[in-house]
């Protein structure tokens, strides 16, 4: 009897570390990346995360913008400056990405002079999206997508990317979860 008792806590025991073992590797099938420079995207994209139960990966570039680099009224500011530069590819500090098991992943960005900040296609052209279903979205101070989720799409070379969708900073859970499920 004792044998059959020692026996069965060891079929738990191993049961038990197996489960444990299988749900650290497990994670949603949904990302959201996102750059932010000011905070606004960032709320949006965290927002779209809790609502998705996706993962969360921020593009935080090696050279923080500060406020200076960021004043558009100056033409010799590091983002007018990039802005002109089709070249420009800003360097990414944030971890190697690794896109195994993610089948869907939101794309947020600022609009930055009606198109991509540069960072983006930093970020496009490094990855692989073969199969993976891109949704791109963006905040701005007015201006709408553009041509922005295009040019990610013909940088990126590879996804199947959904029309891109501006969205409002500060919208609503419910305005969000009706864009959500457009995507589905
Ligand atoms: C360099 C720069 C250029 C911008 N260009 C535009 C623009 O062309 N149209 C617009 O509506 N907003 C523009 N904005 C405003 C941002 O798109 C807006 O504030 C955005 O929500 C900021 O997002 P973030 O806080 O996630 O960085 C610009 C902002 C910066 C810093």
């Amino acid at each position: 009897m004792r044998k059959v008792f020692v026996f069965l806590m060891s079929c738990l025991m191993a049961l038990s570390v197996f489960c444990a073992v299988n749900a650290a590797e497990e994670h949603s099938d949904t990302l959201v990346v996102y750059f932010s420079a000011t905070g606004t995207t960032k709320s949006v994209a965290e927002k779209i995360a809790d609502l998705t139960g996706a993962d969360l990966y921020e593009i935080i570039p090696i050279q923080i913008y500060t406020a200076e680099d960021l004043n558009w009224n100056d033409r010799n500011s590091r983002t007018s400056i990039e802005t002109d530069d089709p070249s420009c590819r800003p360097e990414i500090a944030s971890d190697e990405l690794n896109l195994e098991g993610y089948d869907t992943i939101y794309v947020g960005y600022p609009i930055w002079w009606g198109d991509i900040p540069r960072i983006m296609s930093t970020f496009v052209e490094k990855y692989d999206f073969e199969e993976r279903t891109m949704i791109p979205f963006c905040t701005s101070g007015g201006s709408g997508v553009g041509q922005s989720d295009k040019h990610l799409e013909e940088q990126a070379g590879s996804g199947k990317w959904v029309k891109g969708t501006r969205l409002q900073a500060g919208i609503s859970n419910d305005d969000l979860l009706k864009w959500i499920n457009t995507n589905k």
